[in-house]
């Protein structure tokens, strides 16, 4: 079993609040909410989502996931976690229920980082997240088709004025990261912030997903884990976990 037992959530709603302040790292009323959203299917916001919660859980906080996706990637990984006794982030598959009751459960329930996996195509649902979300993490890929639907994705995010920034994901490696050189000269155009550090393309992330794991957990010494530690660290800085 991996050792989250300390920043595990309390496992019923009703907890009396002593054990509440033993279980989470702060003040559970106050939890960052950070969506993470990108109108692009594929883009990497489930894989983003996975690694923002199982660092918080790394650097100590009670950590948990809602899936507000109906494909329900989050859940499945989540419930594979479970099966193999792995007892952390708590994953939440949202069904018909409303955000803010998820959100308010899961304070209620100690945590004090609560990351929404969001669906792809649904400014609706962007929306919805961005409502209850303290901060936003928009996610593409390093291409011209990914940076226009960013574009519609930053229209719904810079109105909600919010801490917020893009995380480039599955960025080509090496010298051919010609790619992102363009893609930054873009959102430099249009006045999007993001993340100085990308996430670099490499199979590692899916093979950690088959074995229900992060990257962080399955790799701990990668360039990729070491890059993913460097993402967080900017986004607590900016307030946007
Ligand atoms: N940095 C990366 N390098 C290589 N593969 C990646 C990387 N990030 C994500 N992937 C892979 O890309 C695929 C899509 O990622 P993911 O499911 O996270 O995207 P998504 O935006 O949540 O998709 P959807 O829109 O369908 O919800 C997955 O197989 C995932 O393992
Ligand atoms: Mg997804």
């Amino acid at each position: 079993m991996l050792p989250y037992g300390k920043v595990a959530l309390a496992p019923h709603r009703h907890v009396p609040l002593w054990f509440r302040h033993h279980v989470a790292i702060g003040d559970s009323a106050m939890a960052s909410v950070v969506s993470v959203i990108s109108q692009k299917g594929g883009a990497g916001k489930t894989t983003v989502a996975q690694c923002l919660a199982i660092e918080a859980l790394r650097q100590g906080m009670a950590a948990a996931i809602i899936d507000a996706d109906p494909q329900k990637s989050a859940s499945d990984w989540g419930s594979q976690r479970e099966q193999a006794g792995i007892d952390a982030p708590a994953v939440i598959s949202l069904g018909t229920r409303s955000l803010r009751t998820v959100v308010k459960e899961l304070q209620d329930r100690g945590a004090s980082l609560i990351v929404i996996d969001t669906p792809p195509h649904s400014a609706p649902a962007i929306n919805a997240a961005l409502e209850v979300s303290t901060g936003a993490a928009m996610v593409t890929r390093p291409n011209p088709m990914d940076i226009r639907a960013l574009e519609a994705t930053w229209a719904i995010v810079d109105r909600m004025k919010k801490p917020s920034a893009t995380i480039f994901t599955q960025t080509p490696p090496g010298n051919r990261a010609k790619a992102l050189s363009l893609a930054l000269g873009r959102l430099k155009e249009l006045g999007i912030p993001h993340c100085p550090t990308p996430l670099t393309y490499t199979l590692s992330y899916p093979y950690a997903q088959a074995e229900a794991l992060a990257i962080q957990e399955r790799e701990p010494t990668s360039k990729a884990r070491a890059e993913v530690a460097e993402v967080w660290a900017w986004l607590r800085r900016k307030a946007i976990v």
